[in-house]
């Protein structure tokens, strides 16, 4: 049975009567097929007896573009009856009031894997996650936590954020779910002009196209770079640029010198206003 709460305080009291494990999956809602395997996951995590819990916020310390938040979707109705169907406990939307002092002056930031990638072209957007997941980590006080993997630097940095700061959680990271063309499952791809979306899975083509040449022995970024470039613009249609294509160090997610170790190949794209994001893992 599903409960929805919004307030902190209400929160608290449900979840001191909730058996444990608990495990948390966090989410800014719009759920697709993504979403509902973290629960899954989080459920196998906890057992049948255990609780699943989940938060829907559109954490709006996190969004570096004005327009991207207020066109964020926001289907709640849909996204609970979702939860209650994959057997969710207990879900969490809280108003942004009630998570946030209007005079709140503390942030959590990374100062090191956030430095390339979407830590670049996003300014704040990971201070504003590692915020709100430490935050739904002290209120809820999850056994477990379950995130994508698509979002491999969030993921890199929730995990650092949990060792430096001693959270007592075991993070999960659950493998990309793909639509069946290949194009990463997001909830932005449901703002995509049917054109824009037809095209969308040149991204992850492109990707794999560069990641084919490890099998050639290759060891320039730039050869791995240049290919994904060239399958990324070849063609594309007008509204479509690149935010930004990386070849990074799979654990410092610093820039190589040299691929002789695995390093994860990883774009942004815009299709207009929308950005969506993908990767690779090159092992030479
Ligand atoms: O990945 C997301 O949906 C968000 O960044 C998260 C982790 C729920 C924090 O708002």
């Amino acid at each position: 049975m599903i409960t929805c709460i919004a307030e902190v305080s209400s929160l608290r009291s449900a979840l001191r009567k909730l058996p444990r494990p608990l495990a948390l999956v966090p989410t800014m809602g719009a759920l697709h097929e993504g979403h509902l395997q973290l629960m899954r996951t989080a459920r196998e995590k906890v057992g049948p007896e255990g609780t699943v819990a989940a938060s829907i916020f559109v954490n709006p310390i996190q969004f570096d573009r004005a327009e991207d938040l207020e066109s964020y979707p926001q289907p709640l109705a849909e996204d609970l009856e979702l939860c209650e169907k994959e057997g969710v406990n207990l879900a969490f939307t809280p108003e942004v009031g009630d998570l946030y002092a209007p005079d709140r002056s503390v942030l959590v930031t990374e100062s090191l894997l956030a430095r390339n990638l979407c830590g670049a072209t996003r300014p704040g957007h990971f201070d504003g996650v590692l915020t709100v997941v430490l935050k739904l980590f002290n209120i809820f006080q999850p056994d477990v936590a379950v995130f994508g993997k698509k979002d491999f630097q969030q993921l890199a940095l929730i995990r650092r954020m949990v060792r430096d700061l001693d959270v007592p959680v075991e993070i999960h990271g659950h493998p990309t779910v793909r639509e069946t063309d290949g194009l990463a499952m997001s909830s932005r791809n449901r703002k995509l002009t049917s054109d824009h979306r037809a095209d969308a899975p040149r991204i992850r083509r492109a990707l794999i196209a560069a990641r084919d040449l490890a099998a050639t022995g290759e060891q320039s970024p730039t050869v791995y770079l240049d290919a994904a470039r060239h399958h990324l613009c070849k063609e594309a249609p007008s509204g479509f640029h690149i935010d930004y294509l990386e070849l990074v160090d799979h654990m410092t997610l610093q820039p190589l010198s040299k691929v002789t170790s695995p390093a994860t190949l990883a774009t942004a794209c815009f299709y207009g206003e929308i950005r969506l994001i993908d990767h690779v893992t090159i092992r030479p």
